[in-house]
């Protein structure tokens, strides 16, 4: 989820997302994800905390793209199901002060919590993707929050007085959930991430982000797990991140099944985010990625921003969409979704259209779980870059 709107008095963080600037190009050339050794767990080694694995669960309701594990909160801990989200920066969850509008979650009991203190200030927080693969509507993913702080937990690690908000409301959107909240895991650290850093935890943490079919899906805060992976990572420098609160890399340009276009080989700032499921690209560009694959995808009006083709037509078309960014030796490297990804299942409204992979929005380039997914990811906010090799399946 991308945090677009914090409309309160508290002290927490969300930078409203600008639109992405156009920076200048590089030379795209095509390299193969094998440039760089990176000694793993070495700079580290004098740090007192290990690794944290968190295992996370996907959540597959006509979507295989969106991924959440299990914290404590509280004392004693009461276990609360949060999507790790790299598109924002603050926890918050379902309590139970949200009542009905929260019945199918699991609510955290402030009355229940030896460590709660509650902060008396409300605001609303608005998100510019949702759940799942439904585009945002005017302010259809908004929650309504109280802040606190309490202890967190973590893979058995407790952080005391950590910032957070206790969901008093939201819109319906969220209801189906069968997670009860969000951890922003945004590239400053704040938190609960800032808590376990400050007892020696390494500054970074990294993604294995896999399909339903595959399982062991695994959060590791705090350091690398090399069997999830083959190859050697490949780094870029993030962007504007303190500024932007987002993970970004500059893109020097998409290519379609191998071939580009004068308006797809354009320098793009694209936020990359493990908490929105699909990839979101400006109308214009949409089209113009969409006009590689099939003239027969077309705008669903059910569903502004979302486009689609005949189910019957989706399996056999090529779409293989590359990213090339810029490694921080300077040389070109590219990020690929591969075809199997341009359906992401039938629309509720027409069973026989299948939605495409890519929403329209425009302002926003991001990239998400149908990226993610095919590649181990690392975050790290010590050095702010972010790293990816191909995921082992
Ligand atoms: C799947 O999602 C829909 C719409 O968001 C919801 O109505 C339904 O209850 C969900 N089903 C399950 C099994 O979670
Ligand atoms: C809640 O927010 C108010 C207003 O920003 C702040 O003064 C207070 O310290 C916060 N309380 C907690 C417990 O976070
Ligand atoms: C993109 O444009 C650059 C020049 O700016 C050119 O060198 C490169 O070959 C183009 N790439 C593709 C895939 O068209």
């Amino acid at each position: 989820m991308l945090c677009a709107t914090l409309t309160t008095l508290l002290l927490a963080l969300c930078a409203s997302a600008s639109p992405a600037t156009p920076r200048p190009r590089g030379v795209p050339q095509t390299i193969s994800l094998t440039s760089r050794k990176v000694a793993r767990g070495a700079p580290h080694a004098r740090r007192a905390l290990s690794p944290i694995g968190v295992p996370l669960a996907d959540y597959f309701n006509g979507t295989d793209l969106q991924w959440f594990g299990d914290i404590g909160v509280g004392t004693p801990p009461q276990t609360i199901s949060v999507v790790f989200d790299t598109g924002s920066q603050t926890l918050e969850f379902a309590s139970t002060l949200c009542g009905s509008a929260c019945a199918n979650q699991v609510q955290f009991d402030p009355s229940e919590s030896s460590t709660f203190v509650d902060g008396g200030s409300t605001g609303t927080i608005t998100f510019a993707t949702g759940v799942g693969v439904d585009p945002v509507v005017g302010n259809n993913w908004q929650l309504t929050l109280r802040n606190a702080t309490d202890t967190v937990t973590v893979g058995g690690i407790s952080v005391p007085d950590v910032s957070l908000f206790l969901i008093t409301d939201q819109t319906p959107t969220f209801a189906p959930d069968p997670f009860s909240g969000i951890q922003g895991m945004g590239p400053i650290a704040t938190g609960l991430f800032a808590g376990l850093e400050a007892q020696g935890l390494p500054s970074l943490f990294s993604l294995y982000l896999t399909p339903q079919s595959v399982g062991n899906a695994e959060l590791t805060l705090g350091g690398i797990d090399s069997t999830k992976f083959t190859g050697d990572l490949t780094f870029g420098t993030l962007v504007d991140a303190v500024e932007s609160q987002a993970w970004q890399l500059t893109s020097t340009g998409i290519t379609v099944n191998g071939e580009s276009t004068s308006g797809l080989n354009q320098s793009r700032v694209f936020i990359f985010d493990s908490g929105t499921s699909n990839i979101v690209l400006p109308k214009a560009d949409t089209e113009a990625v969409y006009a590689q694959i099939s003239p027969n995808i077309k705008p669903n009006s059910d569903e502004p921003g979302t486009y689609g083709i005949a189910c019957s037509e989706i399996s056999s078309l090529p779409a293989e969409i590359s990213f090339t960014f810029t490694s921080q030796e300077g040389e070109a490297f590219t990020l690929t979704i591969p075809s199997s990804e341009l359906s992401v299942g039938p629309f509720r409204s027409n069973p026989e259209l299948c939605q495409t992979l890519i929403n329209a929005f425009e302002d926003f380039n991001i990239i998400g779980g149908s990226l993610l997914k095919h590649y181990y990811s690392v975050w790290d906010l010590g050095n702010q870059r972010l790293g990816f090799a191909p995921n082992i399946l």
